[in-house]
């Protein structure tokens, strides 16, 4: 069995950090999201794994190298444009040949891996199984419909949907696939749907199996999504105090102090993350907040939060619900007039109170 890792897209609801930073190496409690998959396909025993790379390849390849850090065999895979997910599969003919796969979305994080659903697949060897969740906001998503536990249709995107099964970035399938992308059409936003090429299947009569997962899930394409991630992934954190924190300072709860850190006369309500390098000196770090390495935090106060490698904050109190990307710096002006003052990437978002 061989695995396929989509890692392109533009991540335009991300703006701008993904201007500059593919969204699939955003770090979930410091921690790269793609590497969540990658390694969640490694635990299930897969080692021959493509990697579908567009315009942030170099990233990418550079996060990633030739895989042998996590003990796997990577190979690149260039879409020259993203013409969706389907064109993607199609594109890997070659790589997957005629070896049954797991599709693998590298913005996708599930919690509990997936060994589960690759064993159900090996064992009942459908032509294609799919993962389903129940979520809140279906027309977001590829929805299923069912009938008797049987997957009838599959819409992308429905402006009414039926159901709020949505499809999860995790899908297995084997080379009857290619044959389904042959047979379908570009959406309505022109690209080449998996949803479209799994209908196909379901109308052919080949097996398609659906399996719903009751355990964490989350498709990370926005702000929002992204602190829930990291709130569910730090709390799962084994505390750890490799860095230095000084007698001045306070932990509470689960904690990681990485190895090089500096805490000083600061206080840290897990659970919280301090990175490799990190200095946090005077200053609350809150519950659900990630501090990237190298990162400086003085005098202020953060809750709920991602702050990226590099930034820097200072006598700021207080910011929550953020994601400040890298060699951000914000800090209190001293002189006057006083006055907030900015210089923004394109598409920023600012709530000053
Ligand atoms: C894609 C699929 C969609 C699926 C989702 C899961 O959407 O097209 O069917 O529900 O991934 O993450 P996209 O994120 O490309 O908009």
């Amino acid at each position: 069995m061989k695995a396929l890792i989509l890692s392109g897209g533009k991540g335009t609801r991300l703006r701008p950090i993904t201007h500059t930073s593919a969204k699939q190496l955003i770090p979930i409690a410091n921690k790269p999201i793609i590497y969540y998959g990658l390694e969640a396909i490694r635990d299930a025993g897969i080692t021959d794994i493509g990697i579908v790379v567009g315009e942030t390849k170099n990233e990418i390849k550079t996060a990633l190298g030739d895989g042998k850090k996590w003990g796997v065999k990577l190979t690149y895979i260039e879409q020259e444009a993203p013409l969706g997910l389907a064109h993607a599969v199609k594109i890997s003919e070659k790589f997957l040949k005629k070896d049954p796969f797991v599709m693998y979305l590298g913005d996708n994080i599930v919690k509990d891996g997936v060994n589960s659903f690759i064993d159900e697949f090996k064992k009942s060897k459908p032509n294609a199984m799919i993962l389903l969740a129940h979520v809140k906001n279906p027309q977001e998503f590829g929805v299923a419909e069912l009938k008797n536990g049987k997957v009838v249709r599959l819409e992308e995107k429905p402006g009414k949907p039926k159901t709020d099964l949505a499809l999860v970035g995790v899908y297995l399938f084997d080379h009857n696939i290619f044959k389904a992308i042959r047979h379908i059409k570009p959406s309505r936003r022109n690209e080449l749907e998996i949803t479209d090429a799994i209908s196909y299947l379901i109308n052919k009569k080949f097996s398609v199996q659906s399996h719903i997962i009751t355990g964490w899930w989350k498709d990370t394409g926005k702000l929002e999504d992204l602190l829930e991630a990291n709130r569910i992934i730090l709390d799962g954190l084994e505390p750890s105090r490799k860095g230095r924190v000084d007698s001045e300072s306070k932990l509470y709860g689960k904690v990681v102090v990485e190895k090089g850190a500096i805490v000083s006369k600061s206080v840290i309500r897990g659970p919280a993350i301090i990175g490799s390098g990190a200095k946090i000196t005077n200053s609350y770090i809150g519950p659900f907040t990630s501090v990237s390495s190298n990162a400086v935090i003085e005098n202020s106060e953060i809750e709920h939060s991602m702050v990226l490698e590099n930034s820097k904050i200072e006598n700021i109190s207080r910011i929550e619900d953020s994601l400040i990307g890298k060699s951000v710096v914000v800090s209190k002006y001293p002189h006057k007039p006083a006055a907030y003052r900015f210089m923004l990437g394109d598409s920023s978002q600012v709530g000053v109170v």
